[in-house]
């Protein structure tokens, strides 16, 4: 009999990283990093070992560039030079499986709290547009406050930040970074009208929303090198109040495609939260989505294309055949299944308990491994 993935198992060239498979590890915030230190510790390092394999590749938890751009307690950050020591012990225990490790580096921008930044700052944004809902702060949940709004001459400087993070990344032993331009957090507040009112440059058409995002993928380019730049764009968020699609958001996508692909990245990873089980966990009806936003994003983005949300095993066999893209990343089922490419190969049937949401993020006490690093793993060789 046929194995049941056959090009899902072949190897593909992303940026200078040669992978021998396609199925790839989907950034996830688990909330376990050292809390004073922000950085991982010995229960971090064991999780990546386990879900890294020959030649595949993972990308890290969301990651916070600058003390200033922090987003939730126990995330981790890339600033400091304890930061890059600890993040060093996770891709070193990568590497030496064979594997592939990108860096997150998520910017929070308004999903954030005055408690969890220097000096009590105000989180930034691009406009002050309150996010609803409550945030996590050490004293439990609060109201989100309102951002304040970026002056033009500091976004300059903004950009910089995350490009000497990416440089910081790749002292930390990361094979490149990704940029998280989804899921509400400074990049797609830019993006999205809703959370972007602003009037300058940086506001208003499709283009200028844009703005902000390519620019920081140009600095970070100019800082590491095109070929370890990645970058995830994310389409259906309905998270604090930011409700995606909006009316123009294929636009958007059809407008950043080919800019990012003159570009020459190492990927562009196109998500989409268009699943049910996300929508129940969050208590919220789907929106309406219209068009497969895989497919219409290939029609503009010829480069490596990385997919996710929602996405089977057996449709992901499918869109590669099809070529609708060149590997896709789980975030869910690498959850309860670490060695996920292994047990793909040998055909073993999958858990499913990722999907027990209790266990996404740490309570206390944060070295707590249960629902982390201790699922029974199946052995199953690639
Ligand atoms: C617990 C959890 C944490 C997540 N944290 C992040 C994150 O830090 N950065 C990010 O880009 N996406 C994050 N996501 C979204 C996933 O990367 C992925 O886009 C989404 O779960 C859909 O993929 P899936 O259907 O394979 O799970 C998270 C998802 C989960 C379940």
């Amino acid at each position: 009999m046929a194995p049941p993935y056959k090009r899902l198992l072949e190897p593909v060239l992303v940026g200078d990283s040669q992978l021998q498979h396609r199925v790839a590890m989907s950034p996830m915030t688990r909330l376990r990093n050292h809390p004073d230190l922000e950085a991982p510790g010995d229960l971090n390092v064991l999780y990546y070992s386990q879900r890294s394999s020959n030649g595949g590749l993972i990308i890290s938890e969301g990651t916070y560039p600058t003390p200033d751009s922090r987003g939730y307690i126990r995330m981790p950050g890339i600033w400091s030079p304890e930061q890059i020591k600890a993040w060093k012990r996770v891709t070193d225990a990568v590497h030496a499986k064979g594997g592939v490790i990108f860096c997150q580096l998520m910017p929070a921008g308004r999903i954030s709290h005055s408690s969890l930044l220097p000096d009590g700052m105000l989180p930034v944004a691009p406009s002050a547009v309150k996010p609803s809902g409550l945030v996590h702060v050490k004293e439990g949940k609060v109201p989100y406050e309102v951002p304040r709004a970026l002056e033009l001459e500091e976004i300059p400087a903004e950009v910089d930040k995350v490009a000497a993070s990416a440089t910081r990344a790749i002292e930390a032993g990361f094979d490149g970074i990704e940029l998280h331009s989804g899921n509400g957090y400074l990049m797609q507040q830019f993006l999205a009208k809703e959370t972007n009112l602003r009037t300058d440059e940086y506001g208003g058409s499709v283009e200028n929303r844009a703005r902000f995002v390519l620019e920081v993928v140009d600095a970070c380019v100019k800082a590491i090198g095109s070929h370890r730049v990645g970058i995830k764009l994310q389409q259906g968020v309905t998270f604090s109040g930011l409700v995606e699609p909006e009316d123009d958001s294929l636009d958007q996508l059809a407008y950043l495609g080919p800019e990012l692909e003159r570009r020459d990245l190492a990927y562009v990873c196109m998500s989409s939260l268009n699943y049910d089980p996300y929508y129940k966990f969050l208590g919220l009806d789907k929106p309406n989505f219209e068009t497969d936003v895989f497919q219409f994003f290939r029609k503009h983005f010829k480069g490596t294309l990385m997919i996710n949300g929602g996405i089977q095993p057996q449709k992901a066999e499918e869109y590669v055949e099809e070529g609708t893209c060149d590997l896709v990343c789980f975030a869910v089922l690498f959850i309860a299944n670490a060695n996920l490419p292994q047990l793909l190969a040998a055909g073993q049937e999958l858990n499913m308990g990722g999907w027990t949401t209790s266990v996404w993020y740490s309570k206390d006490p944060m070295d707590d491994p249960k629902g982390y690093t201790d699922w029974p793993l199946v052995e199953a060789a690639l």
